[in-house]
């Protein structure tokens, strides 16, 4: 990766699971990165994954010791948006929920200060052009998508609008491809973008047959990892997303297109209601004792769950 990219100072709007990935690939690739989140608890809780996972980066074999200390050192915290002035990129990286992403692009607009500063969102769903329109720039806006674990999967998806003007265009690029070392794919601006407009359907798929007693949760994902070599099976991958997350993509898919296929199977409203919002809480379709390490016996949580009728 090379550090040659104009853009040499990032900002990360959001320290989420999202966020803290990405502040952790521009970190690696040498890049000054801040990372902003107005809660202090989440900065910590960031803090703490991004330093977790270089030291597993680290035990794998996929960083020097040396290499994870100059990303370390590169990575700073803030609670304070005003020291984003100088950055040549925002990344906004905040929960799918398009009124805090419009508040949040409303705020970089007005605080950042250099005329060819860049800002990208890495929402997983909201067409960019509804984003951009917060700002006095649209031009400069792009969509930058990438995909959890962040250091471990190499895609992007980039974005442009009906607005974003081609030099824009030609950095984001340049950044996203040379100096984070990604494999881009560009997709035109509608709602779930390439990936999440072909994952989604699919995991709403598995939940309706979770629901219906179709099959159980275990063997629903062990179809997938065993009959079709997925990493993870569905289920598990919804809940390693996070099910509020996915459903907020689901209706934004929705609201766009208006087919079936995205509209929000009721358990997973449900759950969501509930709380079992997956890995990161504890319980999802699974239950988690440990943050992120699911029971050896996985269990389907929710009540529809159980064995499928025989007879039937
Ligand atoms: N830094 C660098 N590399 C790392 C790393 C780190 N912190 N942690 C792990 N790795 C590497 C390992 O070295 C290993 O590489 P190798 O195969 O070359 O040795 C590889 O990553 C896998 O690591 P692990 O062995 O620890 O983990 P698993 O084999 O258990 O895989 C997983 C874990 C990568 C999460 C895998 O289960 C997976 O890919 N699952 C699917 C995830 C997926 O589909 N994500 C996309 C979700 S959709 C999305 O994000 C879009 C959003 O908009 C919703």
């Amino acid at each position: 990766m090379s550090s040659t990219v104009d853009i040499g100072t990032v900002g990360i709007a959001g320290c989420g699971l999202m966020g803290s990935g990405i502040a952790e690939l521009c970190a690696r690739a040498g890049i000054h990165t801040l990372v902003f989140d107005v809660n202090s608890a989440a900065l910590a809780t960031g803090r703490a994954r991004v330093e977790a996972s270089l030291s597993k980066a680290v035990a794998r074999g996929k960083l020097t010791l040396e290499e994870s200390e100059r990303a370390w050192a590169s990575i700073h915290f803030t609670t304070d948006l005003d020291r984003f002035a100088d950055r040549d990129l925002a990344i906004e990286a905040v929960p799918e929920d398009t009124e805090m992403k419009l508040a949040l692009f409303s705020a970089l607009d007005k605080v950042m200060e250099r005329p060819d500063a860049l800002m990208a969102s890495n929402t997983s769903s909201i067409p960019i052009m509804q984003l951009a329109s917060a700002t006095n720039r649209p031009d400069h806006v792009v969509g930058l998508h990438f995909f959890n674990p962040v250091p471990v999967l190499d895609l992007v998806e980039l974005v442009p609008t009906l607005k974003t003007d081609d030099t824009a265009w030609h950095r984001m690029h340049h950044f996203a491809a040379d100096a984070l070392g990604r494999r881009v794919i560009i997709s035109q601006d509608r709602a779930g973008f390439v990936v999440n407009a072909l994952l989604i359907p699919y995991l709403l798929a598995s939940i309706r047959m979770f629901e219906s007693g179709f099959a159980v949760a275990q063997d629903i994902d062990d179809g997938m990892v065993r009959g079709c070599a997925h990493p993870m099976g569905p289920l598990r991958l919804t809940d390693h997303i996070g099910l509020d997350t996915t459903l907020a993509i689901a209706e934004c898919l929705y609201r766009e297109f208006r087919e079936q296929l995205y509209a929000p199977p009721a358990l997973l409203s449900r759950m969501v209601e509930a709380g079992h919002l997956g890995r990161k809480a504890g319980r999802g379709f699974y239950d988690y004792h440990v943050p992120g390490a699911p029971t050896a016996d996985a269990s389907p949580a929710a009540p529809s769950g159980g064995r499928p009728p025989l007879s039937s």
